[in-house]
């Protein structure tokens, strides 16, 4: 059921200006996605709120935008060239290659499945006399579960932090999980891929460098703390933000946008004084959350996860998870990585990174808190957040579906549209004006073909919020018909007034007034 709610989004972005294949008419580069004319309006809200959230409203965070080219030493600092790995297995029937880790997360989330689909039975069974933490704690086929689930994710979380590849194999083997292309459990050995595409810089006959395409925009911070700290007079605890691409060859790459092969980031490194990094990591969860939530998509939709495995440099690490309609995943990361990024640039440059507190007299390398969050995936948590089914009844009382994106209004890429009654009679000229008065503020859109009802379904497709429509009236007293995408109200009123109704629904200052 939400599977197919997911086959008509993806349709649905296509249709609707949002989201293309990449190179469509070659048959497409898998997992590379262009954005089409409504798409990049989102996709730009969307930054503009992130940025604006982290850069304008904190004194202490400023921006940078650094090259996606970066000096191919920096990877090997990284630790990108020697550890940034997924473990791989290909079932040898039918030559398709899966990730392991994410085979036996499947393998989590179907028994997770199985409880959840227990107490929505017992939930219409007993209505409102229900006691969940009641029925978890002693319904057999929950008990015995649970007890499978806890028992796989141990051995997986100890497969993990131990590396052991031979172990992940046992488990799929033990599983019992089968290729869902061949059916078969004829499986390879695991073993590790390096994610980073590589190129090469210079002609070969210069002896050409072999450098990367960054895996995320957060060395282009490290590199550049001494110069913004600097020429910034920056004291901690500060932070440094950005937003950019980053590229990886990942194998599994599928439900549409959530995992690309090109995506962009948006990531804030936040430097402080070493032993103050978990406060800050509990400040920035916080923060960060109520960014989430300020949205309006429900907070029960929103999820923390702690990480099992805690990668060799950090000390804490969470990612914030929302409800998508293939279940409960990742869209933000934020982790405490201690000084270990600064540490090895320090050690692989021969350059002194550190911060002279004068509070302390004395230099130390500082420590980070990390927020990292990809604006494709936060694109696809928007659109799935607001694709509806409608029933509805028309002017005739016929039953009717309408699809409408209820977009929260102030990432809605077209924030009206203007639509005269008629093609005549001076209407289309009255629109025009309107649209020439209110463009410098808000994107508008003009309409003028095909019956009222058929446009505002259009506008209704896109996630327009306003429709303004001109018709006889408006020429005698300059009055017009505002239309609400969510409620499908409408209401009379002076066109001196579109102004402000539409400015206070879409300005980012109500929703910035919700964060905390
Ligand atoms: N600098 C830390 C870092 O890159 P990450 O968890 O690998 O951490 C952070 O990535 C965020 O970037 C993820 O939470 C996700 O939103 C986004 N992201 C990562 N890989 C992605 C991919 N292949 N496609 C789309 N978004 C991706």
């Amino acid at each position: 059921m939400a599977e197919d709610v997911f086959k008509k989004l993806v349709a649905h972005c296509k249709e609707y200006g949002y989201v293309f294949q990449s190179s469509e008419i070659y048959d497409g580069l898998g997992a590379v996605y262009d954005y089409g004319q409504n798409g990049v309006g989102l996709k730009n809200n969307i930054k503009k709120y992130w940025w604006d959230s982290m850069v304008m409203h904190h004194e202490n965070v400023v921006g940078i935008d650094s090259a996606i080219f970066m000096h191919p030493t920096t990877w090997k600092a990284s630790g990108h060239v020697d550890a940034f790995n997924d473990p791989l297995i290909d079932n040898k029937d039918s030559k398709k290659r899966y990730r392991a880790d994410v085979l036996i997360e499947e393998q989590l989330a179907k028994i997770e499945a199985k409880i959840d689909k227990e107490i929505e039975k017992a939930k219409k069974r007993f209505g409102d006399s229900f006691d969940e933490e009641q029925f978890k704690t002693t319904n057999p086929r929950v008990l015995n579960n649970q007890e499978k689930w806890d028992a796989l994710h141990k051995r997986f979380s100890d497969a993990l932090n131990d590396n052991n590849l031979e172990e992940l194999k046992q488990i799929i083997v033990d599983e019992e999980i089968a290729c869902p292309i061949s059916g078969t459990k004829n499986w390879t050995d695991v073993r590790q891929f390096n994610l980073m595409f590589a190129t090469e810089m210079g002609s070969t006959a210069d002896g050409a460098q072999k450098i990367y395409l960054r895996p995320e925009t957060a060395q282009g911070i490290f590199v550049n703390y001494l110069n913004v700290q600097k020429t910034g007079r920056m004291k901690l605890p500060f932070g440094i933000a950005q937003i950019g691409k980053a590229f990886r060859n990942e194998i599994v790459a599928r439900q549409f946008i959530f995992r690309m092969r090109e995506f962009e980031q948006m990531e804030m490194q936040f430097f402080v004084k070493p032993g103050t990094e978990l406060d800050w990591f509990e400040k920035w969860k916080t923060t960060r959350m109520s960014w989430h939530q300020a949205l309006g998509f429900g907070e029960e939709n929103y999820r923390f996860h702690k990480h099992e495995k805690l990668a060799h440099y950090a000390n804490a690490a969470v990612d914030v998870e929302y409800k998508f309609p293939f279940g409960f995943k990742e869209v933000e990361g934020i982790h405490s990585r201690t000084d270990f990024d600064l540490s090895q640039h320090q050690e692989y440059s021969g350059k002194k990174i550190q911060y002279y507190d004068p509070e302390e007299g004395k230099s130390y390398v500082p420590y980070v808190v990390e927020t990292s969050i990809g604006v494709d995936r936060m694109f696809l948590q928007v659109m799935a957040a607001s694709y509806r089914e409608e029933e509805i009844e028309d002017a005739n009382g016929k039953k009717d579906t309408r699809v409408v994106l209820t977009l929260p209004p102030v990432l809605a890429p077209v924030k009206l549209a203007v639509l005269p009654l008629v093609k005549k009679d001076g209407l289309p000229e009255k629109a025009r004006e309107i649209i020439d008065d209110l463009k410098f503020d808000f994107n508008c859109q003009y309409d003028e073909k095909d019956s009222i009802g058929k446009r505002y379904r259009r506008m209704d497709a896109i996630g327009t919020p306003f429709c303004v429509t001109i018709d006889h009236q408006t020429m005698e007293d300059n009055t017009v018909t505002i239309r609400y995408r969510d409620t499908m109200e409408q209401d009379r009123v002076e066109i001196s007034k579109l102004h402000g109704i539409i400015a206070e629904a879409v300005s980012m200052k109500g929703i910035f007034a919700k964060l905390k």
